[in-house]
């Protein structure tokens, strides 16, 4: 409130100021020039209350730049709450860190992919609690779904130049924004040539379009196959999952988004082609112990008390392949509707009543 108890005393010594000094101005002028200095004031008094009160692109809204530490939390919070994805987790804390914390020259780009349940779209939740204070609600964070935005696939040149509009608006207003594309494997083709002029590198300002400080990121099972595969053969050989690196995945993925027709987005797309995506991120498929975890998460995030049997009793009802006689060793379903699942359970449940310290004791996995 103090900014307009100071406006009002600014322009009320403006009009003493006129009083005293110029008596030849008429009422009319006098109150007109009172009106005006007392509006203005107001005026930048709003600007700076309002940032305050609605969202807007500058403190406190943007979680910005992350130091060290930052980075550490966000390595933090995605071990807490991602079971299973080693390479993905250090891929994205390095990248993300290394961006929000540089002026950046070009925009960060990631493309996901995994299976169904492997935790794609809870990355990307985290992440945006990283950078923003409203987190997946911020207006800086845009969250496209292939089959919602873009249903119909013979309307793909519509579509383009109308997500191209939305990108180029949206960084006008503010350059940090986070833009989430959700079932890339089912946009129609062509669509995402719209946008690759805003992932390239200009190093500059393009027609008042800052796009550097912006993340993309592609969601999507292409080149999940692979994946699949790459970890079970891992596995054969008695390797272990955290064995696997960056390596192993990199080239496939980006061979397969391009070249299979059912990853449609990406299919022969500028935004491969260009090379325009800086880090494809591999999520594994997920082992039965990285489901429990899930489930007891969902159990502390309820206010359940822990119980051990509903979580094997839940795990148990999953499905896992390769079907026997080989060992069923990764869930087809990962995490995905793990709440139906659990409801299924409730009676078996009972509700933490005692203190939050002692619930959130048991950890889950190591
Ligand atoms: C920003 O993006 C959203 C989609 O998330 C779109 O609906 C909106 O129109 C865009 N804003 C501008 C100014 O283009
Ligand atoms: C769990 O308990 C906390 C603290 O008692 C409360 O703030 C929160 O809303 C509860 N969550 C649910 C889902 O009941």
């Amino acid at each position: 409130m103090h900014f307009f108890n100071r406006g009002i005393i600014a322009a009320t010594t403006i009009v003493v100021f006129l009083i005293s000094t110029c008596l030849a101005l008429d009422p009319f002028t006098l109150t007109g020039i009172a009106v005006a200095g007392l509006s203005g004031t107001i005026f930048t008094a709003w600007q700076a209350t309002k940032c305050r009160l609605w969202e807007c692109c500058g403190e406190p809204w943007l979680l910005g730049s992350l130091d060290k530490g930052a980075g550490r939390a966000l390595r933090n919070a995605l071990e807490d709450r991602v079971y299973g994805q080693h390479i993905a987790i250090e891929l994205i804390t390095q990248n993300i860190r290394n961006h929000l914390a540089e002026r950046p020259s070009k925009p960060l780009v990631l493309s996901f992919h995994g299976g169904t349940g492997v935790g794609k779209n809870h990355v990307t939740r985290v992440l945006a609690e990283t950078m923003f204070r409203k987190g997946m609600t911020s207006k800086f964070v845009h969250l496209i779904i292939a089959t919602r935005h873009f249903p119909y696939a013979s309307l793909a040149a519509d579509y383009r130049v109308m997500l191209q509009g939305w990108i180029r608006g949206n960084l006008t207003k503010c350059s940090r924004n986070l833009f989430i594309f959700d079932e890339v494997d089912k946009i129609p083709a062509g669509v995402l040539d719209g946008i690759s002029s805003f992932l390239e590198y200009y190093g500059t300002e393009v027609d008042g379009v800052d796009q550097r400080a912006a993340i993309f990121i592609f969601l999507s099972n292409a080149g999940c196959k692979k994946i699949d595969e790459i970890a079970y053969e891992a596995w054969e050989s008695g390797k272990t999952r955290e064995s696997l690196t960056i390596f192993d995945f990199q080239r496939e993925l980006m061979r397969h988004a391009f070249n299979e027709e059912t990853s449609t987005g990406f299919f022969r797309s500028d935004v491969i082609s260009r090379e325009l995506i800086d880090i494809y991120v591999p999520f594994l498929p997920l082992e039965r112990r990285h489901v429990e975890g899930c489930v007891r998460d969902y159990l502390r995030e309820h206010n359940y008390t822990l119980a051990e049997d509903v979580v094997s009793k839940v795990a148990d009802e999953l499905d896992y392949w390769p079907p026997p006689p080989d060992a069923g060793l990764f869930s087809t379903t990962g995490c995905k509707r793990i709440r139906e699942r659990v409801v299924g359970h409730s009676a078996s449940l009972k509700k933490w009543t005692g203190s939050q310290t002692e619930l959130e004791d048991h950890s889950g996995l190591p």
